[in-house]
């Protein structure tokens, strides 16, 4: 199924609670919540507290992308605030499969991120216990950056590989990810989307649903 995650790293801190509910009446069905620690990434963005806050405003699935050194030691923490899914950078992690597996003992969603240079190897062995594949077409650590081109050719691998290893995988791309750019990003084999500054700047409801009808639109053939 195509969904639209919308991160809030592009949303107005000052009017949080009312921003996510436009999402929620556009009916995106995640919410994408960027936790960059200054360290794997130049940015703090923010944590644990937000987090918990928010969990009263929405249902929604919580989308954690973690862009932290040693982010099993932060899983437990993200789990208590709501988290329903979190994903950990490849990048920042030692033991891949013994992170999925620490994730998946709270019940939750497995995500696994690789930067632009990673190579898609990377996740080969540990695919089968991987729920999601966030794939990200920017360099983690800002929001409004542009697509970078070569990572739809990742995302065909990426799909390609679920395919012939007869998987289910969901694939996640984050950055760049325009209303003009998205159906490209479908078509490459991608089918939950995030978006920041395209769904932030304007009007909100809008955007998102500008967005949801592209992805059914997409579903339908
Ligand atoms: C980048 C973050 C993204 C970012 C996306 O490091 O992981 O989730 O917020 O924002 P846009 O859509 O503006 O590129
Ligand atoms: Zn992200």
């Amino acid at each position: 199924m195509n969904c639209l995650s919308p991160s809030i790293l592009a949303a107005d801190f000052a009017k949080l609670g009312e921003q996510i509910q436009m999402l929620d009446r556009a009916g995106a069905q995640y919410l994408h919540i960027d936790v960059m620690d200054g360290v794997f990434v130049p940015d703090i963005s923010f944590g644990m507290p937000v987090v918990k806050s928010i969990r009263r405003c929405t249902e929604r699935i919580f989308d954690v992308h973690l862009m932290v050194t040693n982010p099993d030691h932060y899983i437990d923490a993200f789990y208590d605030c709501g988290a329903d899914l979190i994903t950990v950078h490849a990048e920042a992690v030692q033991h891949l499969d013994a992170t999925i597996d620490k994730i998946h003992e709270k019940g939750i969603i497995a995500g696994v991120a690789l930067s632009p240079a990673t190579p898609i190897e990377r996740i080969e062995w540990v695919l089968p216990k991987t729920d999601m594949v966030l794939i990200m077409t920017v360099n983690p650590g800002y929001g409004g950056q542009k697509l970078i081109p070569y990572t739809l050719d990742k995302v065909r691998a990426v799909r390609e590989l679920i395919q012939k290893k007869g998987l289910k995988t969901d694939i996640e791309v984050d950055g760049g990810i325009t209303l003009e750019n998205v159906r490209e990003v479908l078509a490459a084999g991608a089918n939950i989307i995030v978006s920041g500054s395209s769904v932030f700047d304007g009007d909100i409801q809008e955007n998102a649903e500008a967005f949801l009808r592209i992805l059914s639109e997409d579903e339908r053939g």
